[in-house]
């Protein structure tokens, strides 16, 4: 094989009760990444389509993982990058993890897949800290190994994948700015109260037999956050208003999409999303903020392979 294109799929993260731990990836939106065999014994990075990105291997995270994985493995050639992104950077859907975690899966596969999954999350995860300013794989994890994942450390790296309720379906709007996950990360308060801590353990616990039990009203009354979100509300339009109308609408539970701007609902019925969707998208309308919305089931298969040549 000496090319292969991918689609690197957006993920959510924190669901609100899980902070840099837990993450679902999405179905339809994503970066295509193509990733072709060199013969100079390097990393370029050719293209960079949709957003205007760098293409500076040191500052780009498609570059900065490829590299992470190079330093692991003795080969004659290098990789040539061609990235489409499909995810606006700064949305809080994941967009450098896609890039990150497509590029070091493209180059596994051409490589013969020498790395396991969490050897690709490694890599991955130094592409997240050089845009956050800190090491997390909330992102990366589902991303590579599909579904809904728990990171249980980043420190040995244990990644736990846990079932997916088949109805369980996401309602995600994106207003149209950027945050920086570095900035909305220096948001967030350094201390937790004792007693936050514990309702936050409690609702993480149920919200993982929420999964397994399919039972929706235990998640509903899991997917709160009193710790990270009450700190980031203020940099996130109509973030109460959203959450308000959302529920008013039939959601299980809304939240912060990883570090903003999207917002996320989630719902076990294709009504409900879509009347989630139009009523939140009805008052972003209403105030004029431009928005993306839509609709994802949960992605079991993660990264998927476009083509080979
Ligand atoms: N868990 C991270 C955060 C996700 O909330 O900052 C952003 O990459």
């Amino acid at each position: 094989m000496e090319s292969i294109k991918v689609f690197s799929p957006g993920s959510i993260t924190n669901l609100s009760c899980g902070y840099d731990i837990l993450g679902v990836c999405l179905e339809n939106r994503g970066d295509e990444i193509k990733v072709s065999k060199t013969n100079q014994k390097s990393i370029t990075i050719k293209s960079v389509n949709g957003f205007n990105l760098t293409k500076d291997i040191y500052k780009n995270v498609s570059g900065i993982a490829a590299q992470a994985l190079m330093k692991k493995i003795d080969i004659d050639h290098g990789f040539e990058i061609e990235i489409n992104k499909g995810i606006k950077p700064g949305s809080g859907i994941g967009s450098s993890a896609a890039s990150s975690a497509g590029t070091v899966f493209a180059i596994n596969q051409l490589l013969g897949s020498p790395f396991s999954l969490i050897d690709l999350v490694k890599f991955s995860m130094e592409g997240e800290k050089f845009v956050s300013g800190s090491f997390h794989a909330d992102n990366v994890a589902p991303i590579i190994f599909g579904g809904i994942t728990l990171v249980r450390t980043i420190r040995e790296l244990d990644v736990v994948s846990l079932p997916i309720p088949k109805d369980l379906e996401m309602i995600v709007i994106r207003p149209n700015i950027e945050i920086k996950t570095a900035d909305s990360r220096k948001v967030v308060k350094k201390k937790v109260k004792i007693e936050k801590m514990t309702q936050q353990s409690a609702n993480l616990g149920s919200f993982v037999s929420s999964l397994y039990s399919e039972d929706y009203d235990l998640m509903s009354r899991s997917v709160i956050d009193q710790v990270v979100e009450p700190d980031r509300a203020f940099l996130i339009p109509e973030f109460d208003n959203i959450q308000r109308i959302s529920k008013n609408s039939g959601s299980i539970a809304v939240g912060i999409s990883g570090s903003g701007p999207s917002i996320f609902s989630l719902s076990n019925n294709r009504i409900t999303s879509n009347k989630v969707l139009e009523s939140i998208s009805q008052h972003y309308s209403s105030m004029d903020i431009e928005h993306d919305v839509f609709i994802s089931k949960v992605n079991s298969g993660g990264i998927k392979i476009i083509e080979t040549k």
